[in-house]
Protein backbone atom coordinates (compact mmCIF):
# COMPACT_ATOMS: atom_id res chain seq x y z
CA UNK A 1 0.00 0.00 0.00
CA UNK A 2 1.34 3.82 -0.44
CA UNK A 3 1.53 5.77 1.99
CA UNK A 4 -0.78 8.44 0.88
CA UNK A 5 -3.12 5.00 0.86
CA UNK A 6 -2.30 4.11 4.28
CA UNK A 7 -3.31 7.26 5.79
CA UNK A 8 -6.19 7.51 3.66
CA UNK A 9 -7.42 3.87 5.26
CA UNK A 10 -6.31 5.29 8.70
CA UNK A 11 -8.05 8.61 8.57
CA UNK A 12 -10.80 6.20 7.73
CA UNK A 13 -11.03 4.79 10.87
CA UNK A 14 -10.41 7.98 12.80
CA UNK A 15 -13.27 9.30 11.21
CA UNK A 16 -15.39 6.14 12.48
CA UNK A 17 -13.93 6.94 15.87
CA UNK A 18 -15.15 10.00 16.05
CA UNK A 19 -18.58 9.30 14.94
CA UNK A 20 -18.48 6.10 17.64
CA UNK A 21 -17.02 9.27 20.14
CA UNK A 22 -20.23 11.30 19.16
CA UNK A 23 -22.47 8.53 20.01
CA UNK A 24 -21.24 7.71 23.04
CA UNK A 25 -20.95 11.12 24.33
CA UNK A 26 -24.68 11.47 24.04
CA UNK A 27 -25.53 9.07 27.02
CA UNK A 28 -23.32 9.63 30.28
CA UNK A 29 -23.44 5.54 30.66
CA UNK A 30 -21.28 5.36 27.41
CA UNK A 31 -19.58 9.06 28.00
CA UNK A 32 -16.46 7.24 29.43
CA UNK A 33 -15.90 4.90 26.04
CA UNK A 34 -16.85 7.85 23.98
CA UNK A 35 -14.10 9.80 25.19
CA UNK A 36 -11.94 6.54 24.81
CA UNK A 37 -12.98 6.79 21.18
CA UNK A 38 -12.55 10.27 20.56
CA UNK A 39 -8.51 9.78 22.16
CA UNK A 40 -7.90 7.23 19.98
CA UNK A 41 -9.62 8.69 17.04
CA UNK A 42 -7.58 11.66 17.57
CA UNK A 43 -3.80 9.80 18.08
CA UNK A 44 -4.59 7.86 14.63
CA UNK A 45 -5.20 11.22 12.72
CA UNK A 46 -2.09 12.49 14.30
CA UNK A 47 -0.05 9.45 13.72
CA UNK A 48 -0.87 9.15 10.14
CA UNK A 49 -0.96 13.21 9.34
CA UNK A 50 2.86 13.03 10.40
CA UNK A 51 3.56 10.25 8.86
CA UNK A 52 1.97 11.70 5.21
CA UNK A 53 4.01 14.96 5.72
CA UNK A 54 7.21 13.28 6.42
CA UNK A 55 7.45 12.24 2.85
CA UNK A 56 7.73 15.90 1.81
CA UNK A 57 9.20 17.55 4.80
CA UNK A 58 12.85 18.19 5.81
CA UNK A 59 14.30 15.73 8.93
CA UNK A 60 14.45 19.58 10.79
CA UNK A 61 10.55 20.02 9.98
CA UNK A 62 10.03 16.87 11.20
CA UNK A 63 11.86 17.58 14.80
CA UNK A 64 9.91 20.64 14.66
CA UNK A 65 6.57 19.24 14.37
CA UNK A 66 7.66 16.67 17.38
CA UNK A 67 8.42 19.59 19.27
CA UNK A 68 5.23 21.48 18.58
CA UNK A 69 3.20 17.99 20.09
CA UNK A 70 5.19 17.55 22.73
CA UNK A 71 4.55 21.45 23.99
CA UNK A 72 0.82 21.33 22.90
CA UNK A 73 0.37 17.88 24.70
CA UNK A 74 2.25 19.06 27.94
CA UNK A 75 0.40 22.65 27.95
CA UNK A 76 -3.24 20.79 27.11
CA UNK A 77 -2.11 17.79 29.94
CA UNK A 78 -1.41 20.56 32.14
CA UNK A 79 -4.59 22.73 31.98
CA UNK A 80 -6.95 19.37 31.65
CA UNK A 81 -5.15 18.11 35.13
CA UNK A 82 -6.20 21.52 37.27
CA UNK A 83 -9.18 22.71 35.36
CA UNK A 84 -12.29 22.72 37.87
CA UNK A 85 -15.40 21.93 36.37
CA UNK A 86 -17.23 24.78 37.00
CA UNK A 87 -14.17 26.52 34.53
CA UNK A 88 -15.02 23.85 31.62
CA UNK A 89 -17.08 26.68 29.75
CA UNK A 90 -14.09 28.97 29.58
CA UNK A 91 -11.71 26.38 28.74
CA UNK A 92 -13.95 25.14 26.28
CA UNK A 93 -14.62 28.44 24.71
CA UNK A 94 -10.45 29.31 24.65
CA UNK A 95 -9.92 25.94 23.23
CA UNK A 96 -12.13 27.05 20.08
CA UNK A 97 -10.40 30.61 19.94
CA UNK A 98 -7.22 28.70 18.76
CA UNK A 99 -9.08 26.22 16.41
CA UNK A 100 -10.26 29.68 14.76
CA UNK A 101 -6.99 31.27 14.82
CA UNK A 102 -5.63 28.07 13.03
CA UNK A 103 -7.91 28.30 10.26
CA UNK A 104 -7.34 32.13 9.78
CA UNK A 105 -3.35 31.09 9.77
CA UNK A 106 -4.04 28.25 7.57
CA UNK A 107 -6.33 30.77 4.77
CA UNK A 108 -3.51 33.01 4.81
CA UNK A 109 -0.71 30.65 4.52
CA UNK A 110 -3.06 29.47 1.41
CA UNK A 111 -3.17 32.77 -0.12
CA UNK A 112 0.74 33.60 0.80
CA UNK A 113 1.91 30.14 -0.96
CA UNK A 114 -0.46 30.00 -4.11
CA UNK A 115 -2.08 33.48 -5.17
CA UNK A 116 0.76 35.48 -4.09
CA UNK A 117 3.32 33.71 -5.85
CA UNK A 118 1.21 32.75 -9.03
CA UNK A 119 4.38 32.46 -11.06
CA UNK A 120 6.57 29.69 -8.76
CA UNK A 121 3.10 28.07 -8.25
CA UNK A 122 2.72 24.27 -8.98
CA UNK A 123 0.34 23.24 -6.42
CA UNK A 124 -3.23 24.72 -7.50
CA UNK A 125 -4.10 24.21 -11.38
CA UNK A 126 -4.52 27.55 -13.31
CA UNK A 127 -8.02 26.96 -13.60
CA UNK A 128 -8.70 26.21 -10.25
CA UNK A 129 -7.22 29.45 -9.01
CA UNK A 130 -10.38 30.54 -8.05
CA UNK A 131 -11.88 27.90 -6.21
CA UNK A 132 -8.87 28.20 -4.17
CA UNK A 133 -8.93 31.82 -3.85
CA UNK A 134 -13.03 31.31 -2.49
CA UNK A 135 -11.54 28.58 0.02
CA UNK A 136 -8.99 31.20 1.30
CA UNK A 137 -11.57 33.93 2.10
CA UNK A 138 -14.19 31.76 3.39
CA UNK A 139 -11.38 29.65 5.66
CA UNK A 140 -10.29 33.22 7.08
CA UNK A 141 -13.71 34.67 7.41
CA UNK A 142 -15.21 32.26 9.63
CA UNK A 143 -11.89 31.62 11.44
CA UNK A 144 -11.96 34.95 12.18
CA UNK A 145 -15.15 35.27 13.77
CA UNK A 146 -14.93 32.25 15.72
CA UNK A 147 -11.12 33.87 16.87
CA UNK A 148 -12.97 37.13 18.53
CA UNK A 149 -16.06 35.32 19.43
CA UNK A 150 -14.39 32.81 21.61
CA UNK A 151 -12.25 35.03 22.85
CA UNK A 152 -15.13 37.34 24.36
CA UNK A 153 -17.19 34.08 25.21
CA UNK A 154 -13.92 33.53 27.13
CA UNK A 155 -14.11 36.48 29.28
CA UNK A 156 -17.68 36.59 29.70
CA UNK A 157 -17.83 32.98 31.08
CA UNK A 158 -14.19 34.07 33.23
CA UNK A 159 -16.16 37.14 34.45
CA UNK A 160 -13.19 38.75 33.23
CA UNK A 161 -15.73 41.19 31.28
CA UNK A 162 -19.60 41.83 32.28
CA UNK A 163 -22.04 39.52 30.79
CA UNK A 164 -24.67 41.91 30.29
CA UNK A 165 -25.08 42.73 26.15
CA UNK A 166 -23.51 45.10 24.29
CA UNK A 167 -26.38 47.16 22.60
CA UNK A 168 -24.82 49.40 20.19
CA UNK A 169 -27.08 51.95 18.16
CA UNK A 170 -28.04 49.89 15.15
CA UNK A 171 -26.36 46.67 16.01
CA UNK A 172 -28.52 44.32 13.82
CA UNK A 173 -27.04 46.79 10.88
CA UNK A 174 -23.65 46.64 11.70
CA UNK A 175 -24.04 42.47 11.45
CA UNK A 176 -25.90 42.37 8.52
CA UNK A 177 -23.41 44.95 7.38
CA UNK A 178 -20.69 42.97 7.62
CA UNK A 179 -21.96 40.12 6.10
CA UNK A 180 -22.66 41.90 2.67
CA UNK A 181 -19.24 43.31 2.86
CA UNK A 182 -18.13 40.01 3.20
CA UNK A 183 -19.69 38.57 0.95
CA UNK A 184 -18.94 41.66 -2.14
CA UNK A 185 -15.36 41.21 -1.10
CA UNK A 186 -15.28 37.17 -1.47
CA UNK A 187 -16.39 38.19 -4.89
CA UNK A 188 -13.99 40.93 -5.58
CA UNK A 189 -11.19 38.93 -3.99
CA UNK A 190 -11.91 35.77 -6.17
CA UNK A 191 -11.54 37.87 -9.57
CA UNK A 192 -8.62 39.89 -8.21
CA UNK A 193 -6.68 38.40 -4.98
CA UNK A 194 -4.65 40.00 -3.42
CA UNK A 195 -3.23 41.28 0.11
CA UNK A 196 -5.46 44.22 0.83
CA UNK A 197 -8.91 42.16 0.14
CA UNK A 198 -7.40 39.34 2.49
CA UNK A 199 -6.16 41.76 5.36
CA UNK A 200 -10.09 43.81 4.54
CA UNK A 201 -11.84 40.67 5.10
CA UNK A 202 -9.90 39.65 8.15
CA UNK A 203 -10.66 42.35 10.27
CA UNK A 204 -14.37 42.58 9.35
CA UNK A 205 -14.44 39.21 10.19
CA UNK A 206 -12.72 39.77 13.19
CA UNK A 207 -15.22 42.67 14.05
CA UNK A 208 -18.02 40.88 13.34
CA UNK A 209 -16.65 37.77 15.93
CA UNK A 210 -16.51 40.61 18.75
CA UNK A 211 -19.49 42.28 18.24
CA UNK A 212 -21.94 39.05 17.70
CA UNK A 213 -20.88 37.64 20.87
CA UNK A 214 -20.67 40.76 22.81
CA UNK A 215 -24.14 41.39 21.43
CA UNK A 216 -25.75 38.18 23.73
CA UNK A 217 -26.77 38.66 27.32
CA UNK A 218 -25.07 36.18 30.14
CA UNK A 219 -28.38 33.86 30.54
CA UNK A 220 -27.86 33.52 26.75
CA UNK A 221 -24.04 32.25 26.85
CA UNK A 222 -24.61 28.47 27.36
CA UNK A 223 -26.31 28.46 23.66
CA UNK A 224 -23.71 30.91 22.63
CA UNK A 225 -20.80 28.39 23.42
CA UNK A 226 -22.27 25.77 21.62
CA UNK A 227 -22.51 27.83 18.59
CA UNK A 228 -19.20 28.89 19.00
CA UNK A 229 -18.51 24.79 18.85
CA UNK A 230 -20.19 24.59 15.80
CA UNK A 231 -18.32 27.86 14.06
CA UNK A 232 -15.14 26.15 15.34
CA UNK A 233 -16.28 22.97 13.11
CA UNK A 234 -16.70 24.97 10.17
CA UNK A 235 -13.47 26.51 10.37
CA UNK A 236 -11.70 23.22 10.10
CA UNK A 237 -13.77 22.03 7.57
CA UNK A 238 -13.00 25.17 5.69
CA UNK A 239 -9.03 24.72 5.99
CA UNK A 240 -9.56 21.16 5.36
CA UNK A 241 -11.12 22.27 2.30
CA UNK A 242 -7.94 24.12 1.66
CA UNK A 243 -4.96 21.68 2.79
CA UNK A 244 -6.65 18.94 0.56
CA UNK A 245 -6.98 17.25 4.03
CA UNK A 246 -10.00 14.22 3.81
CA UNK A 247 -10.50 14.12 7.65
CA UNK A 248 -10.07 17.59 8.64
CA UNK A 249 -13.22 17.85 6.33
CA UNK A 250 -15.18 15.09 8.12
CA UNK A 251 -14.55 16.31 11.45
CA UNK A 252 -14.92 19.80 10.93
CA UNK A 253 -18.63 18.98 9.58
CA UNK A 254 -18.94 16.26 12.40
CA UNK A 255 -18.48 19.23 15.01
CA UNK A 256 -20.20 21.67 13.10
CA UNK A 257 -23.02 19.55 12.47
CA UNK A 258 -23.77 18.49 16.34
CA UNK A 259 -22.42 21.64 17.64
CA UNK A 260 -25.16 23.35 15.46
CA UNK A 261 -28.00 20.77 16.67
CA UNK A 262 -26.77 21.08 20.15
CA UNK A 263 -27.04 24.55 19.96
CA UNK A 264 -30.61 24.50 18.41
CA UNK A 265 -32.14 21.89 21.31
CA UNK A 266 -30.68 24.27 23.78
CA UNK A 267 -32.61 27.40 22.83
CA UNK A 268 -35.96 25.27 22.62
CA UNK A 269 -34.87 24.19 26.36
CA UNK A 270 -34.84 27.85 27.06
CA UNK A 271 -37.49 29.09 24.91
CA UNK A 272 -34.88 31.13 22.82
CA UNK A 273 -35.01 31.84 19.18
CA UNK A 274 -32.36 29.56 17.71
CA UNK A 275 -31.90 32.58 14.64
CA UNK A 276 -32.10 35.47 17.35
CA UNK A 277 -28.98 34.24 19.10
CA UNK A 278 -27.05 33.16 16.33
CA UNK A 279 -27.43 36.49 15.28
CA UNK A 280 -25.76 38.26 18.11
CA UNK A 281 -29.24 38.92 19.78
CA UNK A 282 -31.10 39.50 17.06
CA UNK A 283 -34.53 41.06 17.96
CA UNK A 284 -33.47 41.66 21.52
CA UNK A 285 -33.73 45.06 21.83
CA UNK A 286 -31.40 46.05 24.89
CA UNK A 287 -34.12 44.45 28.01
CA UNK A 288 -31.74 45.84 30.42
CA UNK A 289 -31.92 44.75 34.05
CA UNK A 290 -33.93 47.72 36.02
CA UNK A 291 -33.37 48.45 39.35
CA UNK A 292 -36.58 47.66 41.01
CA UNK A 293 -37.81 47.48 44.83
CA UNK A 294 -39.32 44.29 45.70
CA UNK A 295 -39.14 45.00 49.21
CA UNK A 296 -37.52 43.26 52.20
CA UNK A 297 -36.00 39.67 52.41
CA UNK A 298 -36.48 37.52 55.32
CA UNK A 299 -33.41 35.49 56.90
CA UNK A 300 -33.33 32.02 58.32
CA UNK A 301 -30.88 30.21 60.33
CA UNK A 302 -29.65 26.84 60.13
CA UNK A 303 -31.89 25.43 62.90
CA UNK A 304 -34.71 26.95 61.23
CA UNK A 305 -34.48 25.53 57.44
CA UNK A 306 -33.92 21.72 59.98
CA UNK A 307 -37.22 22.41 61.65
CA UNK A 308 -38.82 23.15 58.52
CA UNK A 309 -37.31 19.85 57.14
CA UNK A 310 -38.54 17.77 60.61
CA UNK A 311 -41.87 19.14 59.72
CA UNK A 312 -41.63 18.02 55.62
CA UNK A 313 -43.53 15.66 53.99
CA UNK A 314 -41.99 16.45 50.57
CA UNK A 315 -38.85 18.19 49.91
CA UNK A 316 -37.31 19.02 46.45
CA UNK A 317 -33.89 20.33 46.05
CA UNK A 318 -33.05 22.38 42.79
CA UNK A 319 -29.22 22.75 42.77
CA UNK A 320 -27.46 25.08 40.75
CA UNK A 321 -24.28 26.53 39.76
CA UNK A 322 -23.25 27.96 43.79
CA UNK A 323 -23.51 24.01 44.85
CA UNK A 324 -20.62 23.56 42.44
CA UNK A 325 -18.76 26.56 43.57
CA UNK A 326 -19.36 25.49 47.26
CA UNK A 327 -18.57 21.65 46.60
CA UNK A 328 -21.91 20.97 48.37
CA UNK A 329 -22.76 18.01 46.64
CA UNK A 330 -21.33 15.69 48.91
CA UNK A 331 -23.33 17.25 51.71
CA UNK A 332 -26.62 17.71 49.63
CA UNK A 333 -26.57 14.03 49.31
CA UNK A 334 -26.31 12.84 53.44
CA UNK A 335 -28.71 15.28 54.01
CA UNK A 336 -30.86 13.62 50.81
CA UNK A 337 -30.26 10.17 52.83
CA UNK A 338 -31.06 11.45 56.03
CA UNK A 339 -34.44 12.92 55.32
CA UNK A 340 -35.20 9.76 53.24
CA UNK A 341 -34.65 7.55 56.05
CA UNK A 342 -37.03 9.57 58.28
CA UNK A 343 -39.89 8.68 55.45
CA UNK A 344 -39.46 12.17 53.76
CA UNK A 345 -40.06 12.23 50.00
CA UNK A 346 -36.74 14.15 48.53
CA UNK A 347 -36.39 14.31 45.15
CA UNK A 348 -33.85 16.73 42.64
CA UNK A 349 -35.11 19.27 40.32
CA UNK A 350 -32.85 20.04 37.43
CA UNK A 351 -32.61 22.77 35.05
CA UNK A 352 -31.18 22.25 31.55
CA UNK A 353 -28.68 25.13 31.66
CA UNK A 354 -28.17 25.04 36.18
CA UNK A 355 -24.67 25.23 36.36
CA UNK A 356 -21.91 26.39 34.02
CA UNK A 357 -22.33 23.82 31.48
CA UNK A 358 -25.08 20.80 30.45
CA UNK A 359 -25.28 18.29 32.67
CA UNK A 360 -23.27 20.07 35.41
CA UNK A 361 -25.93 19.20 38.01
CA UNK A 362 -26.41 15.46 37.02
CA UNK A 363 -22.74 15.01 36.71
CA UNK A 364 -22.15 16.12 40.53
CA UNK A 365 -25.35 14.56 42.22
CA UNK A 366 -23.80 10.86 39.86
CA UNK A 367 -20.66 11.89 41.66
CA UNK A 368 -22.12 12.28 45.26
CA UNK A 369 -23.98 9.01 44.73
CA UNK A 370 -27.43 10.21 44.57
CA UNK A 371 -29.86 7.54 43.33
CA UNK A 372 -30.57 8.56 39.71
CA UNK A 373 -34.32 7.61 39.87
CA UNK A 374 -34.75 10.43 42.30
CA UNK A 375 -32.89 13.46 40.09
CA UNK A 376 -35.71 14.40 37.79
CA UNK A 377 -36.01 17.35 34.51
CA UNK A 378 -37.06 20.41 35.28
CA UNK A 379 -40.15 19.30 32.68
CA UNK A 380 -41.09 15.89 34.80
CA UNK A 381 -40.80 17.78 38.18
CA UNK A 382 -42.55 21.64 37.31
CA UNK A 383 -45.78 20.35 38.19
CA UNK A 384 -45.14 18.97 41.69
CA UNK A 385 -44.23 22.00 43.81
CA UNK A 386 -47.70 22.90 44.47
CA UNK A 387 -48.01 19.96 46.63
CA UNK A 388 -44.41 20.38 47.95
CA UNK A 389 -43.55 20.74 51.56
CA UNK A 390 -40.44 22.53 51.38
CA UNK A 391 -37.99 23.75 48.54
CA UNK A 392 -34.13 23.73 49.05
CA UNK A 393 -32.80 26.28 46.47
CA UNK A 394 -29.18 25.65 46.59
CA UNK A 395 -27.13 27.94 45.14
CA UNK A 396 -29.46 28.66 41.91
CA UNK A 397 -30.68 31.68 41.19
CA UNK A 398 -31.73 32.39 37.20
CA UNK A 399 -32.97 29.12 36.71
CA UNK A 400 -35.53 29.76 40.09
CA UNK A 401 -36.47 33.25 38.60
CA UNK A 402 -40.17 34.16 38.67
CA UNK A 403 -39.36 37.51 36.24
CA UNK A 404 -39.23 34.75 33.65
CA UNK A 405 -42.44 33.88 33.71
CA UNK A 406 -44.09 37.01 35.07
CA UNK A 407 -42.09 40.27 33.59
CA UNK A 408 -41.91 40.39 29.70
CA UNK A 409 -39.61 43.39 30.61
CA UNK A 410 -37.07 40.99 32.16
CA UNK A 411 -33.88 40.17 30.23
CA UNK A 412 -34.77 36.57 30.72
CA UNK A 413 -38.36 36.67 29.60
CA UNK A 414 -40.11 33.32 28.23
CA UNK A 415 -36.80 31.70 29.55
CA UNK A 416 -38.44 28.40 31.15
CA UNK A 417 -37.80 27.45 35.15
CA UNK A 418 -38.40 26.00 38.14
CA UNK A 419 -41.54 27.36 39.40
CA UNK A 420 -39.85 26.88 43.21
CA UNK A 421 -42.25 29.85 44.33
CA UNK A 422 -45.54 27.90 44.07
CA UNK A 423 -44.02 25.52 47.04
CA UNK A 424 -45.70 25.95 50.76
CA UNK A 425 -42.01 27.22 51.87
CA UNK A 426 -38.76 27.99 49.63
CA UNK A 427 -35.37 28.14 51.36
CA UNK A 428 -32.70 30.02 49.32
CA UNK A 429 -29.00 29.53 49.89
CA UNK A 430 -26.52 31.70 48.81
CA UNK A 431 -23.93 33.93 50.24
CA UNK A 432 -25.10 37.45 49.27
CA UNK A 433 -27.95 39.29 47.67
CA UNK A 434 -25.75 39.10 44.71
CA UNK A 435 -27.54 38.53 41.22
CA UNK A 436 -27.00 35.47 38.76
CA UNK A 437 -25.29 35.03 35.53
CA UNK A 438 -27.44 36.72 33.65
CA UNK A 439 -27.12 39.72 36.07
CA UNK A 440 -30.61 40.02 36.66
CA UNK A 441 -32.39 40.86 40.28
CA UNK A 442 -34.68 37.67 41.60
CA UNK A 443 -37.79 38.36 42.98
CA UNK A 444 -38.20 35.42 44.30
CA UNK A 445 -36.18 36.48 47.68
CA UNK A 446 -38.79 38.96 48.62
CA UNK A 447 -41.50 36.70 48.34
CA UNK A 448 -43.61 35.90 51.53
CA UNK A 449 -42.82 31.94 51.38
CA UNK A 450 -39.00 32.72 50.60
CA UNK A 451 -36.49 32.27 53.63
CA UNK A 452 -32.44 33.16 52.80
CA UNK A 453 -30.09 31.07 54.39
CA UNK A 454 -26.95 33.08 53.78
CA UNK A 455 -23.13 31.72 53.94
CA UNK A 456 -21.23 28.87 51.96
CA UNK A 457 -24.22 26.19 50.53
CA UNK A 458 -21.75 23.51 51.63
CA UNK A 459 -20.92 24.87 55.38
CA UNK A 460 -24.83 25.63 55.85
CA UNK A 461 -25.74 21.98 54.78
CA UNK A 462 -23.68 20.75 57.31
CA UNK A 463 -24.71 22.90 60.06
CA UNK A 464 -28.36 21.72 58.97
CA UNK A 465 -26.86 17.70 59.25
CA UNK A 466 -25.86 18.76 62.83
CA UNK A 467 -28.94 20.45 64.26
CA UNK A 468 -31.42 17.71 62.77
P1 LIG B 1 -26.63 31.39 38.73
O1 LIG B 1 -27.79 32.14 38.22
O2 LIG B 1 -25.30 31.61 38.09
O3 LIG B 1 -26.52 31.71 40.29
C1 LIG B 1 -25.64 30.99 41.12
C2 LIG B 1 -25.81 31.52 42.52
O4 LIG B 1 -24.98 30.75 43.36
C3 LIG B 1 -25.36 32.97 42.64
O5 LIG B 1 -26.46 33.81 42.80
C4 LIG B 1 -24.44 32.97 43.87
O6 LIG B 1 -24.93 33.92 44.82
C5 LIG B 1 -24.59 31.55 44.45
N1 LIG B 1 -23.32 31.04 44.95
C6 LIG B 1 -22.09 31.12 44.41
N2 LIG B 1 -21.19 30.54 45.18
C7 LIG B 1 -21.84 30.06 46.26
C8 LIG B 1 -21.45 29.35 47.44
N3 LIG B 1 -20.16 29.00 47.66
N4 LIG B 1 -22.40 29.03 48.33
C9 LIG B 1 -23.69 29.38 48.13
N5 LIG B 1 -24.13 30.05 47.05
C10 LIG B 1 -23.21 30.38 46.12
O7 LIG B 1 -26.88 29.80 38.74
P2 LIG B 1 -27.97 28.87 38.05
O8 LIG B 1 -29.31 29.11 38.66
O9 LIG B 1 -27.36 27.51 38.11
O10 LIG B 1 -28.06 29.37 36.57
C11 LIG B 1 -27.04 29.14 35.62
C12 LIG B 1 -26.75 30.41 34.83
O11 LIG B 1 -25.54 30.23 34.10
C13 LIG B 1 -27.83 30.71 33.82
O12 LIG B 1 -27.97 32.10 33.63
C14 LIG B 1 -27.27 30.07 32.55
O13 LIG B 1 -27.79 30.60 31.36
C15 LIG B 1 -25.79 30.40 32.71
N6 LIG B 1 -24.89 29.49 32.00
C16 LIG B 1 -25.18 28.16 31.98
C17 LIG B 1 -24.38 27.31 31.25
C18 LIG B 1 -24.81 25.87 31.15
S1 LIG B 1 -24.69 25.09 29.78
N7 LIG B 1 -25.36 25.28 32.19
C19 LIG B 1 -23.21 27.79 30.60
C20 LIG B 1 -22.90 29.16 30.71
C21 LIG B 1 -23.76 30.01 31.42
P3 LIG B 1 -23.91 34.62 45.87
O14 LIG B 1 -22.83 35.22 45.06
O15 LIG B 1 -24.76 35.59 46.59
O16 LIG B 1 -23.41 33.49 46.76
Amino acid sequence: MTAVGAASAAYIVAGLLFILSLAGLSRHETAKAGNAFGMAGMAIALAATIGLASRSISGAGIALLAVAVVIGAVIGLWRARRVEMTGMPELIAILHSFVGLAAVLVGWNGYLSVEADLEGQTEVASDLIGIHSAEVVIGVFIGAVTFTGSIVAFLKLSGRIRSNPLMLPGHNALNLGALVAFAVLTVVFVIEPNIVLLAVVTAVALALGWHLVASIGGGDMPVVVSMLNSYSGWAAAASGFLLGNDLLIITGALVGSSGAYLSYIMCRAMNRSFISVIAGGFGNEGAAAVDKDYGEHTEIDAEGVAELLQDADSVIITPGYGMAVAQAQSAVAELTRHLRDRGVDVRFGIHPVAGRLPGHMNVLLAEAKVPYDVVLEMDEINDDFPDTSVVLVIGANDTVNPAATDDPSSPIAGMPVLKVWEAQQVVVFKRSMNTGYAGVQNPLFFRDNSRMLFGDARERVEDILRAL
